[in-house]
């Protein structure tokens, strides 16, 4: 479907969850979340429905996030009733990893096309620290676990945090060079509540390009990250820039939270629910949604935070 500004909405971003198994210090507070009762989140059955009703409207692509989704009990389940959806062409899920070696597998034979893993630092105390819980081996099995299972175009996300990990943005750079996978930079957002983070900590994607001079551009491939390639590498080197190059006008993409709410933008409050209507209750307000999404998100940097209302871990990135 088309919205009112003329872009053309065909990718819907669905939080399974808001729980997590880790804690990163951008994302989540340290204790966790506020639990919300499980009668307001989306049953499975409204999942899928969501999925269908937004597949009417011109929906291709499936991303399911979190939290973490792999911790879903029945995410293999809802994998395999999407990929069985008509006009659903792609069904990827953004995750940090550490479920893989024994979901990998199954993931990939429910019909799920491409994965993206979280991965801040290569380096075990720092990733212990931005991650709060997680161990660097846990990531890095789930990572062999996932090439094992022969999905590719798999892509790799480091938040840029100032003071943290913009000393390894030349290690992170040469997984290219071992792996076939992509190597994504992204621009720390100024969430509702960013926790330990201030405005020091914010690095823009040009860093990149100041550290790895060698990299050459190379065409993007219709996603948000502008791509470069080290020479003699293997897969691209990806800049995303949500603050110092917004892609509002080219966005493509709705939300679904775990709660039942479509977001129509990441960083506005508008929110529409889902929660507890049939197929054609559902089409009807996405279609209010997707119409009505904002042209862009309004000014956003350390001094005019996001106005989504929510924390990272409860829209899903
Ligand atoms: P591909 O399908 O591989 O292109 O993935 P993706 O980049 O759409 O998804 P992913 O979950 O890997 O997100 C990467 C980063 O981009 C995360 O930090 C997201 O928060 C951010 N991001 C994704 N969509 C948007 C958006 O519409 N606006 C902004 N500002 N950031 C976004
Ligand atoms: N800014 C930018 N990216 C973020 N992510 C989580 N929080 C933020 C933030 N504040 C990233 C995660 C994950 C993706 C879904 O979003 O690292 O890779
Ligand atoms: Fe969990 Fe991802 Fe948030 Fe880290 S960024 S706490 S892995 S949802």
């Amino acid at each position: 479907m088309i919205d009112k500004h003329g872009r053309k909405i065909n990718y819907m971003r669905i939080s399974l969850t808001e729980r997590c198994n880790l804690r990163c210090r951008y994302c989540m507070p340290e204790d966790g979340i506020v639990k919300k009762s499980h009668d307001d989140m989306l049953t499975e059955d409204e999942v899928i429905n969501a999925v269908k009703a937004a597949s009417s409207l011109g929906i291709t692509k499936i991303r399911y996030t979190g939290g973490e989704p792999l911790i879903k009990k029945n995410i293999v389940n809802i994998c395999e009733r999407t990929s069985e959806i008509d006009g659903i062409e792609e069904i990827c899920i953004t995750t940090n990893g550490i479920m893989l070696p024994t979901l990998a597998k199954p993931l990939r034979e429910a019909g799920v096309s491409r994965l993206n893993l979280s991965l801040d630092s290569l380096n075990e105390e720092k990733y212990s620290y931005i991650t709060r819980t997680g161990k660097l081996s846990g990531f890095m099995d789930g990572f062999h676990a996932a090439l094992d299972a022969g999905f590719e175009k798999i892509k790799i996300n480091a938040v840029l945090i100032g003071g943290f990990n913009d000393d390894e943005i030349e290690s992170l750079a040469e997984l290219t060079m071992k792996y076939p996978v992509d190597m994504r930079f992204i621009e720390m957002m100024p969430m509702y509540d960013s926790g330990d983070f201030d405005e020091n900590a914010f690095i823009s994607y040009k860093k990149v390009l100041e550290v790895l001079p060698q990299l050459s551009p190379v065409e993007k491939d219709g996603g948000v990250a502008k791509l470069y390639r080290l020479p003699g590498a293997l897969g691209n080197i990806g800049l995303i820039s949500p603050i110092s190059a917004h892609f509002c006008f080219d966005c493509n993409r709705i939300r679904l939270t775990a709660d039942g709410k479509v977001k129509p933008c990441l960083h506005s409050d508008d929110e529409y629910s889902l929660k507890g209507l049939d197929l054609d209750g559902m089409t009807e307000v996405l279609k209010e949604a997707i119409w009505h999404k904002p042209s862009w998100h309004g000014e956003l940097d350390a001094k005019h935070r996001s106005k989504a209302g929510r924390n990272m871990n409860q829209i899903g990135g």
